[in-house]
């Protein structure tokens, strides 16, 4: 049995004041949930330090939402996994849909993280998922595939047990068009398979896949009936902490 992961992705909101009240709020609400579920949440990186200290001894996971591959040096602007893990960051985000189509991340640049932030010890949720056109046009396997192909690329079993897959079509986040729960089931299973193919059984098992895109408090009972739906990445709903913890709750019933 997999146990439920729901992420709550901050993206570039609150202010420090918000996110420490934010933290606070959800440390509070999930308490009595998170023997059940895997709750984490990435705020903006300037403020890791100080949700971190809000959260205290609450089990609740502490993720950031990007990181640079190399270790040290002259990368201005960049941030490392070891100073990530310095701040009590168990998670990082890697390959965001919006880091790859606004920022321009390629495949080969999201494998480089995906393994300086395993080998780091961090736990990365890598996002996967199509543009509209791509799936208008039929090509949503295709483009997953390659995606986590290529992202995985030189990556052992052994270290991919450290991996989150977050399914999350383009065309989804943000817009309140949610992926139907079949449409989510469809390419859940489809990366589970490939991961059967490219790793083995056993493992494509056990690797939970997270569905992102318009999740919130009204659907995520519905996704998380799902087989293959393991889990939630949350953008805009994971901002409200009455929400989100909702949603941690569904998670709980639906995987009883
Ligand atoms: P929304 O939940 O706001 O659609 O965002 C999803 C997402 O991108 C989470 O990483």
């Amino acid at each position: 049995m997999r146990k439920p992961f729901i992420g709550g992705n901050w993206k570039m909101n609150t202010d420090s004041k918000a996110a420490v009240q934010l933290a606070k709020d959800v440390a509070q609400k999930c308490a009595g949930l998170l023997d059940k579920v895997d709750v984490s949440v990435c705020p903006p990186f300037v403020y890791l330090a100080s949700v971190k200290n809000a959260i205290g001894s609450a089990k609740l996971g502490l993720g950031a939402q990007n990181v640079y591959f190399e270790a040290k040096g002259a990368f201005t602007g960049e941030i490392s996994c070891s100073m990530l893990k310095d701040l009590g960051c168990k998670d990082v985000i890697i390959g965001h849909s919006e880091r790859r189509h606004v920022i321009g991340e390629s495949n080969e640049l999201i494998n480089k993280k995906l393994i300086a932030a395993i080998d780091a010890g961090l736990l990365p949720i890598f996002c996967v998922g199509e543009l509209i056109e791509e799936r208008k046009a039929g090509k949503t396997d295709s483009v997953v595939k390659e995606q986590i192909q290529k992202g995985l690329a030189g990556i052992t079993v052994e270290k991919a047990k450290a991996i989150t897959i977050a399914y999350e079509p383009v065309w989804a986040i943000g817009t309140g068009l949610t992926a139907t729960p079949q449409q989510a089931q469809d390419v859940h299973l489809m990366i589970r398979q490939l991961i059967a193919d490219m790793y083995n059984k056993e493992f494509a098992a056990q690797i939970r896949i997270q569905y992102g895109g318009s999740a919130n408090a009204g659907n995520a009972a519905v996704l998380m009936s799902q087989p293959d739906v393991d889990g939630l990445l949350v953008g805009g709903a994971s901002l409200k902490a009455d929400d989100f913890a909702a949603m941690i709750k569904a998670a709980a019933e639906a995987k009883k």
